[in-house]
């Protein structure tokens, strides 16, 4: 079926009302990776915001040295460009998982760090990296969306866990939409973040499905679990391990084992 949501930089601005997120935006058609692209733009301070997007990466990231792969005009392929953050990493990251989710649907779900889960499958992924250009650090939030992948579109070994937007909502997403969507969260989120980062736990704590809930983490190579008990915008996860005490696990070296 021919797509008729070809991502355009003039229909995501259309009447787009956000502060900072999405004032100007990028649209390529293949490049190696926006997060790639971005950095780049990162160089310069007045790019904070710049949204860039891709129809198809050539050499998409995940986290932890992962390949994020997707055909042509099949994602939301982003990354948000953020030279003035007034925010930390770790509650950056919670950010753009609260934002992500509100995003994709009102019943997306977030398991921590990154994935968006729509009915306990992974629909999205987030990869936060950040540069440090002179004294200034700059973030770039890279976030994926599968929208119309079909199952079988997926490789075997993830057919059972990952999804798309079209699957779970059996109609076709308008990325367009989406994408706007997207950035409007984002831009939301942001600001409520530098303000009120209670209110970005309280959200993020709703949508987990971690919290009070059994976790196998590995850090530093090392396996740990216990029970989720909450999130802290500084520290990262709240652990109740199974060998006694209370443990904190940041975003940045920490994956989820099951
Ligand atoms: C993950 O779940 O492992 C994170 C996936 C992040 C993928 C996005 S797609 C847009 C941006 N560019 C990349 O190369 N990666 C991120």
């Amino acid at each position: 079926m021919p797509k008729t949501d070809q991502l355009d930089p003039d229909k995501i601005k259309a009447n787009l009302n956000t502060k900072r997120i999405g004032t100007k935006i990028l649209v390529y058609d293949t490049t190696s990776s926006t997060n790639d692209i971005a950095a780049e733009y990162a160089k310069d301070k007045e790019n904070d915001g710049l949204a860039i997007f891709a129809e198809q990466q050539t050499a998409g990231r995940g986290r932890a040295g992962t390949k994020w792969l997707s055909a042509h005009a099949d994602s939301i392929l982003c990354s948000i460009v953020l030279t003035e953050s007034k925010i930390n990493a770790e509650l950056l990251s919670l950010t753009c998982a609260v934002a992500t989710a509100e995003a994709v649907a009102k019943n997306a779900k977030i398991k921590w760090p990154n994935d968006i889960l729509l009915n306990a499958k992974k629909v999205a992924g987030i990869l936060l990296e950040s540069k440090t250009h002179n004294t200034r650090t700059t973030y770039i939030l890279g976030i994926g969306i599968n929208c119309h992948q079909k199952k079988t579109g997926f490789p075997e070994e993830l057919q059972n866990t990952a999804t798309s937007t079209d699957i779970e909502t059996r109609s076709t997403t308008d990325r367009i939409s989406l994408a706007r969507r997207l950035l409007t969260s984002l831009d939301h989120w942001l600001q409520i973040a530098e303000t009120n980062s209670e209110e970005v736990i309280e959200k993020w704590s709703s949508l987990s499905v971690q919290l009070h809930h059994r976790v196998t983490l590995i850090f530093n190579s090392r396996k740990f679990a216990g029970n989720c008990i909450g999130i802290d915008p500084e520290k990262g996860l709240i652990v109740q391990l199974d060998t006694g005490g209370t443990r904190f696990f940041d975003a940045a070296h920490t994956t989820i084992a099951k």
